[in-house]
């Protein structure tokens, strides 16, 4: 079926099309995320076994790991229309009324980065996810009213990387919550021999592999390091990615062997360099290393968290030994 999938991804042409083609389009072609999948195949059968609208999800975890496409495999599933929009796109109550009296019975409304909605958006989301009802108030003047607008039965899907930012009338309005885990090395290569495949390139067993190995269990960063690996062998007229060139790419772009970028490194340099390992605040760190603070809690953090190579503690994150040896630091035992 994966095959089927590249075939059509041979039509188009360009940046956007290949982007497309690299997102898989079926449960059975979306690789990893086990569980969601497993939890995602009930749901969609049952709801439509009982002909109604699949209960609404959200999906939350780090940039990268696949809830916008996994938004548009579920409705493909279903076999419904989607319409995509995101929290900072809409401004006013009155953009999503028009958003929800546009859908047809049992479409997906996809809203990524939910947690940046606006609290009057927000709160007419309620009723609507609910009962599929909203209250909107028409007229002017003495001739004001409000009017019941009942709404097609519907599924909101909505996305986050900071399901901690999301108010708790909205969280529990969901029925179905999945949390998007970094992804296993074996999946993480079968996507990188998998879009190897869309961009007609051959790659060597162990060169998919250190891809793999250094994308920091991210798709999207696969994705990204395979381009660019592509464009060294090509340059270098090798007729298949080998892992030489891989490496060499690699250590050209400055992605360590844990997957690390600069960014990475230069956060944890600073937490040792001019705080002594920490604890520091999000805040002080945001500043000093000059990148805004939600990009750090839910893009950088994360990863080395899951790695160790952070802690949290009640005062703020601190680096743990395992940091020092991966910058090449002594440890600051070593030196008393
Ligand atoms: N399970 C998967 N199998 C194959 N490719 C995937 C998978 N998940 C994601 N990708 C690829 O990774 C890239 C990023 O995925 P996507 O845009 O869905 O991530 P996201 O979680 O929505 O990120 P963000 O939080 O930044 O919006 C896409 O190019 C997609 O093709
Ligand atoms: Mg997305």
């Amino acid at each position: 079926m994966q095959d089927e999938h590249v075939t059509s991804a041979e039509a188009g042409a360009g940046e956007e099309a290949t982007e497309l083609s690299l997102r898989p389009q079926t449960l059975s072609q979306y690789i990893g995320q086990g569980h969601v999948k497993r939890d995602m195949e009930v749901y969609i059968q049952a709801a439509k076994k009982r002909g109604e609208a699949l209960d609404h999800v959200l999906l939350y975890g780090p940039p990268g790991l696949g809830k916008t496409t996994l938004a548009f495999v579920i409705a493909n599933e279903l076999g419904v229309n989607l319409k995509s929009t995101s929290g900072p796109a809409i401004e006013r109550a009155g953009d999503l009324v028009a958003l929800l009296t546009d859908l047809d019975p049992g479409d997906v409304l996809f809203i990524d980065e939910i947690h940046r909605l606006a609290k009057p958006v927000e709160e007419v989301l309620y009723s609507a996810m609910e009962d599929y009802y909203i209250d909107i108030v028409v007229g002017e003047g003495q001739a004001t009213h409000a009017v019941h607008l009942p709404l097609p039965p519907f599924t909101l899907i909505g996305a986050t990387t900071l399901a901690g930012q999301l108010s708790a009338p909205l969280r529990d309005r969901f029925g179905i919550v999945e949390h998007m885990q970094y992804y296993e090395l074996e999946d993480l290569e079968e996507i990188v021999l998998r879009s190897s495949r869309v961009f007609h390139t051959e790659i060597s067993e162990d060169a998919a592999l250190e891809l793999a190995r250094r994308s920091r269990g991210t798709p999207r960063v696969a994705n990204r390091l395979l381009k660019r690996v592509r464009d060294f062998a090509e340059v270098k007229g090798e007729s298949e990615i080998s892992f030489e060139t891989t490496a060499a790419a690699l250590r050209q772009l400055q992605v360590d062997d844990a997957g690390l970028d600069q960014t990475d490194r230069k956060l944890l340099r600073t937490m040792i360099m001019s705080y002594g390992g920490g604890p520091v605040g999000i805040r002080t760190l945001a500043s000093n290393i000059g990148e805004d603070r939600e990009t750090i809690e839910s893009l950088y953090e994360p990863y080395l968290l899951q790695k160790g190579f952070i802690v949290m503690t009640p005062r703020g994150r601190v680096v743990t030994e395992k940091a020092y040896r991966q910058l090449g630091l002594p440890l600051p035992s070593d030196e008393a």
